[in-house]
């Protein structure tokens, strides 16, 4: 709903400025903004100094790296705590938006821009939250966005210590995997672009509908160091959302797919359930069966082009196979161009399951002072052994009678059989 408001709304007040929407180091003019508008995307990339308390609760506490070892968190550009709170509000926003495919046009879109032959950063481009600044979002790949970007200004401004690049590749990472994709195994820390002036130039985002699509997608998709596989995993993203001919020039108005919402109703959906993510993108270019499904130029050379046909056939009959490719490509998309801090960034997943306990042959002489457990099954054997013998080892011997009984008459007999020799 949030989505049908605002594009217009955005467009009117705020595009027409011709200043950046974010300008990082401008003051805010509330009488130019509206309220609750972008306006105050400008408390951006810099970290916020760190209170005294923020800094106390941050030293010591300790987060997985993405190498799996602990670290300590002093400095990273992005707060882990922050992070696995603003995934939590990311949750329930897709839960009453259902913004999931713009979400992750948004990751996409801001990642997309890297280009390998460039060393410096942030002029290579890649996942930096240079995005949010008014000049890229006007670039005409970017229709729309700034739909996203509204939804997710709330849960910005509430964890100030997540960058924009995080919270835009945890926001398309979490839509993926609550729309019922696979998990990815993303890594966090991206350092964010401070200034409109820092964004890319307009054009490295693919096109749609050019002359060669093939040999498009190859050359935009190579440049940011990407491989055949990657191509077609990731045009796999294409199973959610829809192409607004108000947005992109793509798709039809509405179809009895979109009509009704949910979220926004209109656009031309690639699959029939484009909330869902699974393989239906690649069964349903294959089949080519229905003309309220879409398929661009650039989906249809999927199943074209020799190389990427390999591939997209095979996801269109192994979704498993779809969602290995796919989970890897987009954590390679998300890290594009990222600066990180630390330098190997880190994971916001749960901790890895503890490994089984480790065997141990023989520890006797350290243990001696040591009191040792026994373990349940060897508790259980113990009191099954009593019991046998009408026992029980919490009261092993005075209600024995039995036992007592045995003993007794054996030292009789042991007795007679003395007096006897
Ligand atoms: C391969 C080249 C690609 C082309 C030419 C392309 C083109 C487009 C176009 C024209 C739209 C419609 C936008 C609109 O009208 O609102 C769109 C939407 C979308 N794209 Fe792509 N795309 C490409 C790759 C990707 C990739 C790599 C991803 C993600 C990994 C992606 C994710 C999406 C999603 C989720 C939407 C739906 C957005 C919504 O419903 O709001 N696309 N794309």
């Amino acid at each position: 709903m949030a989505e049908r408001l605002s594009l217009t709304f955005f467009a009117s007040r705020l595009l027409p400025t011709g200043k950046a929407l974010l300008p990082h180091f401008q003051l805010k003019q509330p009488h130019q903004l509206p309220l609750n508008s972008l306006s105050s995307f400008s408390t951006i990339s810099r970290r916020r100094p760190v209170s005294l308390s923020q800094s106390l609760q941050r030293k010591g506490s300790i987060v997985r790296s993405y190498a799996g070892s602990p670290v300590s968190v002093t400095s990273f550009a992005s707060d882990p705590d922050q992070l696995k709170k603003a995934r939590e509000d990311i949750r329930q926003l897709l839960k009453t938006t259902f913004c999931h495919p713009i979400m992750v046009r948004l990751g996409w879109h801001d990642a997309g821009t890297y280009n390998k032959n460039i060393e410096e950063w942030p002029q290579r481009g890649g996942a930096n939250g240079s995005l949010r600044f008014e000049i890229e979002l006007k670039h005409a790949a970017n229709a729309g966005l700034v739909n996203a970007l509204k939804l997710l200004q709330p849960i910005k401004e509430k964890y100030s210590g997540v960058t924009y690049a995080d919270l835009f590749q945890l926001a398309s990472a979490t839509a993926i995997e609550e729309a019922g994709g696979p998990k990815i195994p993303m890594k966090y820390g991206r350092v964010d672009a401070n200034g409109p002036d820092q964004c890319p130039e307009e054009g490295r985002l693919p096109d749609a509908g050019p002359p060669s699509p093939a040999d498009h997608l190859r050359d935009v998709f190579y440049r940011m160091g990407l491989n055949d596989k990657d191509i077609v995993a990731l045009s796999g993203a294409h199973t959610l959302g829809r192409s607004r001919p108000e947005r992109s020039g793509w798709g039809k108005p509405e179809t009895k797919y979109t009509k009704d919402g949910p979220g926004a109703p209109g656009g031309q959906s690639w699959t029939v359930q484009w909330l869902k993510f699974d393989n239906s993108y690649f069964k349903d270019i294959k089949e080519k069966r229905d003309e309220d499904l879409l398929v661009l130029p650039t989906d249809a050379v999927l199943f074209e082009d020799p190389s990427f046909k390999e591939y997209a056939e095979k996801y269109a009959s192994d979704q498993d196979a779809f969602f290995k490719d796919y989970a890897e490509a987009h954590a390679k998309l998300s890290n594009l161009g990222a600066k990180f801090d630390p330098p190997e960034g880190f994971s916001v997943d749960e901790e890895p399951p503890a490994t089984t306990e480790k065997f141990v042959a023989a520890s006797y002489s350290t243990e001696g002072s040591k009191k040792r457990e026994l373990s349940d099954a060897m508790k259980q054997k113990i009191r099954a052994e009593y019991e046998a013998i009408g026992g029980s080892p919490d009261k092993p011997l005075k209600s024995n009678y039995f036992l007592n009984i045995m003993i007794l008459v054996a030292a009789l007999a042991f007795l007679t059989s003395l007096l006897g020799s």
